[in-house]
């Protein structure tokens, strides 16, 4: 049976996130991976002038991004976290949405140089829905690019994943995980041009990776 999906469940579930993730105190910063100061950084990009995140968070990257005049734009499903970084970030020039990503792409015709999602969006949606959207939503020569930790040996396609401990309100929502491969296929099989997915290392032997995939559209 495929994934099912209960968006107004998985709203309660971000929300509950957003209250304890979203520092007030937080700076603007741009990271891929889990570990402050590690991997590449927002030259992935390459040189948007326009960018969407897609599941922006905390809203960090965003502002980032902002501060050095890209046009800057969040979708978040949370609204408890767009209001949080609307309050903290819209000042910087950066611009959060409320709105789940599938039906957002869908309706909104607005295109960006980049797409990207760090930890966000693209994990948590059925990338045969979502990359064929992203894809429409690009300019020409546009990149998606996004990370999340590498899939576990043995366990892909939809996770499902309980919030927090495993006691009280069952709040759940689905994650999605391969083999590197397999991401460069579903992107090359949604219109992308170009897809390299790899697994860069923790700074720490034997501590968990990242999976980097950057996509490009003619
Ligand atoms: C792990 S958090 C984001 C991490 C982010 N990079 C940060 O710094 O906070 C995942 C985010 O994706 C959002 N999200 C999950 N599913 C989504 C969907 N279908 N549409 C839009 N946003 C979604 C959640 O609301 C949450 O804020």
């Amino acid at each position: 049976m495929p994934a099912q999906h209960d968006i107004a469940a998985e709203t309660e579930l971000w929300d509950t996130f957003a209250a304890s993730a979203f520092k007030d105190d937080a700076e603007p910063s741009f990271c891929w991976t889990q570990y402050a100061g590690h991997g590449p950084g927002p030259e992935l990009l390459g040189d948007p002038r326009s960018v969407l995140e897609i599941g922006c968070g905390t809203g960090r990257a965003l502002a980032f991004l902002a501060q050095r005049g890209i046009v800057a734009r969040g979708v978040d499903l949370s609204p408890v976290m767009v209001k949080k970084t609307t309050t903290k970030w819209a000042s910087f020039g950066a611009e959060f949405v409320c709105a789940e990503v599938l039906q957002y792409l869908s309706e909104h015709e607005e295109a960006y140089d980049a797409i990207y999602s760090i930890f966000g969006a693209a994990w948590f949606t059925d990338p045969s829905r979502l990359f064929p959207l992203v894809r429409q939503r690009l300019n020409p020569g546009g990149v998606f690019v996004f990370s999340q930790p590498p899939a576990i040996p043995g366990a892909y396609g939809p996770q499902g994943m309980y919030k927090g401990g495993f006691a009280g309100k069952a709040m759940f929502t689905y994650r999605y995980s391969y083999r590197p491969a397999v991401w460069e296929r579903l992107l090359t099989r949604a219109g992308f041009a170009s897809a390299n997915a790899q697994i860069l290392g923790a700074p720490k032997p034997g501590h968990i990776g990242t999976l980097l995939v950057h996509a490009m559209i003619p």
